[in-house]
């Protein structure tokens, strides 16, 4: 696994570091409002679970399941719900947590729709941000580390489904993808 890595971006320390920091932010932001948590299955789920237990708060967590970019490295632009909230969210202060923010798409669309459904307040986290690769018009609201474009894998973040779970996130060897 370690051997399609070209470099480590971020190490595990590092994160560990910044979703201390971010849950801190959140938790005082969140002190008087009813936080529910969104995670974006399934790359957001590592980041949720670090920042979720790190929230000083009380909150709770919903998921919801998105189409991603399936086994190429390149977005589809496509947005597909493959598994929808199990609770409304009218009324409630969502906070989304997400693995990634790169063209934007996704959370451009995620954000649109819960604010359909009556959410009383919506704001987004996301770990990484690409910001060169925006075609989508939103920001995040908290951000953990601004990244340059280049694919990334680890700590939930996937190619062909692995390397999910290295502790860290690296720069995936283009060979690995390139030869498709
Ligand atoms: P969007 O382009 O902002 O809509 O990003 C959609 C999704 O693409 C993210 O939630 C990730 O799952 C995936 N993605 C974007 N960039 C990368 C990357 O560098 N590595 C792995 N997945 C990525
Ligand atoms: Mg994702």
């Amino acid at each position: 696994m370690i051997q399609a890595i070209e470099r480590v971006l971020i190490s595990e320390e590092d994160l560990k570091g910044k979703v201390k920091e971010l849950a801190k932010q959140i938790s005082e932001d969140y002190a008087n409002k009813d936080l529910l948590m969104v995670s974006i299955l399934k790359g957001g789920f590592v980041f949720a679970a670090d920042l979720f237990r790190n929230l000083s708060i009380p909150a709770s967590v919903d998921f919801m399941a998105v189409s991603s970019y399936g086994a190429s490295s390149k977005s589809s632009g496509v947005v597909k719900i493959l598994k929808d909230l199990d609770r409304p969210v009218e009324g409630k202060d969502v906070l989304i947590a997400e693995d990634i923010l790169d063209s934007g798409v996704t959370l451009n669309y995620l954000k649109k729709l819960l604010i359909q459904r009556g959410v009383k307040s919506i704001k987004i986290c996301t770990i990484l941000n690409k910001p060169d690769r925006r075609k989508a018009d939103i920001v995040a609201d908290y951000v953990g580390f601004d990244i340059p474009d280049e694919f990334v894998v680890g700590y939930g973040l996937d190619y062909d489904e692995k390397y999910r779970n290295l502790p860290f996130v690296g720069i995936l060897k283009r060979e690995i993808y390139e030869n498709e």
